[in-house]
């Protein structure tokens, strides 16, 4: 079909399919339509664009790209301020809030409220006319903001138009605009290796990719808004109830925060604040703390304001996740490919929840960004699992005492020559497995969970056992007897058959965790689960070309090299022998299903899982050439029926239907069969 025979109304409609779509996989995290099949449509809706440039309007998802710089931002009068909120840093300021507004209410009844994360992110006011996206702006100092709609245009959990129907004509939604950690980690560790500015936290990364004049920059930057109150609205009601009302903007298209609850009464708020602190480290975004909320709106009203903060609300606040503290020393770690790590020696400070006295400052060029001196006062942060990094320097407080960082030329543990390749930020020993730092990482790396999964040989054991001489090598584990590791300090007998035993077991292992284990620079699980995969055995991997390897999915040019120059070493070669030799062995993969194994098999998942995450789950079944549909048809071919989903829709049908039904362990089962996925093992 050429595009002129596309109407209007066919061009409109697939407007409304890929905004639908969009917000299926940006809000609701649920996408029913495969990623190539949104591509497609994208596709054919920036053709007809070409060829009719009158039909394109600002609600089109093409738009989101970025338009051409401004010089300036202007100013915007918030119709309604924008306050902020009073903290709270204890339980008991936590009561008195609570008893402040029963005083002000004059009743003892039990007032329920809004729990909701803290974001630590920028706030911005977005105004929508008719559904219609008019303009986006920033607080700025409660009645002043810029307008920055430019750049909220190119985020894609926020609705162009929204959804369904039912908003007022006028419609002011609130809410904070953040980077998700694994973004800005991927953004701060790509402009490391370029030697570009990295952002010190992802509120500064967020509040600076939305500060750009040039909102084709701000396209780039993997940005999220989470949506928390409303402002100004006109030409249409809002529910009672402040959770009523984010979950009909959550409806109309926004996306709200899934751990949004309604509790009653302050012990209720003191539970829930406790219950997502436990969790604060595994959350995707950053917060610092929970904003309570009288859920009732009317009481609200009668509650009002002080100064710039509601008397309704509070947030309760988290530790910290930056301080600052002193820098004692530094030291240079080796990693197991030889990279040297600098590492900060603090003078212990209690951020994020916990007492950090190390702290990575990354790389030489990172050293020199920083600017920092053995001696100065410098900020830590602390977020999530990662390891704790220096950040800034507070140059004002430096002693006259500072020494420079002299970055050593040799290792500091073998003292073969440290190289710099040029173009790569990290320096490297040379010295390979003569370098005993890398050994020992090496072998670490072979035992842990992902790896051979040696239960008992931990970090700690790995190093006594080589500072002992009892190991030069991986292979030498295997020789380990009872009687010499009993004659360890703090290992007793049992300890020690467990080990040999735990060792035993790990000789049964599969294809994809052997050659993860072997630690070949930048082979991570999913890659040996592909090399795996395609090639079925360890010796066509082994023979493998530059150029073979690349036909692996996942395998690009550099990993190629670093494959084929793992197994040109003759020493490495020797290391793989001696370990079949000790009797390590694995099923090899049938190549012949070994590609598709699902080809032509239509999945549906459901439910919600406990070991992967469902978006993951759909992903892997497409790796192995499945198709993941989002209704059940008498087509399908199987629907993974997840936690809570036993009496969902999909599962009646499935059953109407006579469609069978798996698990989510034995979803896993069928993945790892094929070597998409690894099992723990034990
Ligand atoms: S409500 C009148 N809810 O915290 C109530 N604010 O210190 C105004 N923030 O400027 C805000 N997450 O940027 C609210 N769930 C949440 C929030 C939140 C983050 C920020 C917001 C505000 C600041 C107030």
């Amino acid at each position: 079909m050429s595009n002129n025979s596309v109407s209007q109304s066919d061009y409109e409609e697939l407007k409304k399919t890929l905004n639908y779509h969009s917000y299926r996989y940006y809000v609701l995290d649920d996408p029913t339509l495969p990623d190539v099949e949104y591509d497609r449509i994208f596709q054919r809706i920036s053709q007809i664009e070409a060829q009719q440039p009158d039909w394109v309007s600002s609600d089109s998802p093409t738009q989101r790209v970025g338009d051409r710089p401004l010089s300036a931002f202007s100013q915007v009068a918030h119709e309604v301020p924008m306050l902020s909120l009073d903290n709270a840093f204890s339980d008991d300021e936590l009561r008195d809030f609570s008893r402040r507004l029963k005083d002000r209410l004059k009743s003892e009844l039990d007032i329920e409220f809004a729990c909701e994360p803290k974001l630590d992110g920028i706030a911005v006011s977005l105004l929508y006319r008719n559904g219609e996206l008019e303009r986006g702006a920033t607080r700025g100092d409660g009645a002043t903001g810029e307008d920055i709609t430019q750049n909220v245009r190119t985020i894609p959990s926020i609705p162009l138009r929204l959804l369904g129907d039912g908003y007022p004509e006028v419609l002011e939604v609130r809410g904070e605009i953040y980077m998700p950690r694994q973004g800005f980690n991927a953004l701060n560790d790509k402009a490391r290796e370029a030697g570009e500015k990295v952002f010190v936290n992802p509120r500064n990364a967020a509040a600076g990719s939305l500060r750009q004049l040039d909102s084709r920059i701000t396209a780039t930057r993997p940005l999220e808004m989470c949506t928390y109150s409303i402002g100004f609205v006109e030409g249409g009601d809002m529910p009672a109830r402040h959770t009523e009302v984010l979950e009909a903007l959550h409806g109309w298209g926004f996306l709200i925060n899934p751990e949004m609850r309604a509790v009653k009464d302050i012990e209720g708020c003191i539970d829930y604040y406790q219950r997502v602190g436990a969790k604060r480290d595994q959350l995707s975004y950053d917060i610092d703390g929970i904003v309570f909320k009288v859920n009732d709106r009317n009481l609200q009203d009668r509650l009002g304001f002080v100064s710039r903060a509601p008397r309704w609300a509070i947030a309760y606040k988290f530790p910290a996740q930056e301080e600052m503290t002193l820098l004692q020393s530094v030291e240079f770690q080796v990693g197991r490919t030889g990279a040297i790590t600098p590492v900060a020696r603090l003078e212990p400070v209690f951020v994020g929840g916990v007492t950090v006295s190390n702290a990575t400052l990354h790389n030489r060029d990172e050293i020199e960004r920083l600017g920092v001196m053995v001696g100065d006062t410098v900020v830590v942060r602390r977020a999530g699992d990662v390891i704790p990094q220096v950040v800034s320097v507070v140059k004002a407080q430096r002693p006259d005492s500072a020494k420079d960082i002299l970055f050593p030329k040799n290792c500091p543990i073998c003292d073969s020559l440290i190289e710099t390749v040029d173009g790569e930020a990290v320096a490297r020993c040379t010295g390979g497995l003569i370098c005993e730092a890398q050994r020992k990482e090496a072998i670490k790396h072979f035992a842990s969970r992902k790896a051979m999964d040696v239960d008992g040989l931990g970090d700690k054991l790995v190093e006594q056992l080589v500072d002992e001489g009892l190991i030069h090598s991986v292979a030498d584990l295997y020789s380990l007897t009872s009687e010499q590791l009993s004659e360890l300090e703090r290992m007793g007998v049992k300890s020690a058959d467990n080990l040999v035993a735990a060792l035993e077991q790990s000789r049964t292992t599969s294809l994809p965790r052997f050659l993860y284990a072997l630690g070949i620079r930048e082979v991570g699980e999913a890659t040996a689960r592909s090399l795996s995969r395609h090639f079925g055995n360890l010796a066509s991997i082994v023979e493998a070309s530059d150029e073979q390897l690349q036909k692996v999915d996942d395998v690009g040019p550099v990993v190629a090299r670093y494959i084929c120059e793992f197994f040109a070493q003759t020493h490495n070669l020797e290391a793989v022998e001696a370990l079949q030799s000790a009797g390590i062995h694995w099923d090899d993969i049938e190549i012949d299903e070994a590609d598709e194994p699902l080809a032509d098999k239509t999945f549906v998942v459901t439910g919600s899982f406990a070991t992967i995450k469902r978006n993951d789950a759909k992903k892997l079944l497409q790796e192995l050439g499945a198709k993941v549909a989002g209704s059940v048809s008498a087509k399908t071919y199987c629907v993974v029926v997840g936690g809570g989903a036993e009496n969902n829709s999909k599962y009646v049908k499935a059953t109407e239907l006579g469609v069978q039904t798996m698990t989510e362990n034995e979803l896993l089962e069928l993945l790892a069969e094929h070597g998409a996925y690894q099992l723990e093992q034990g």
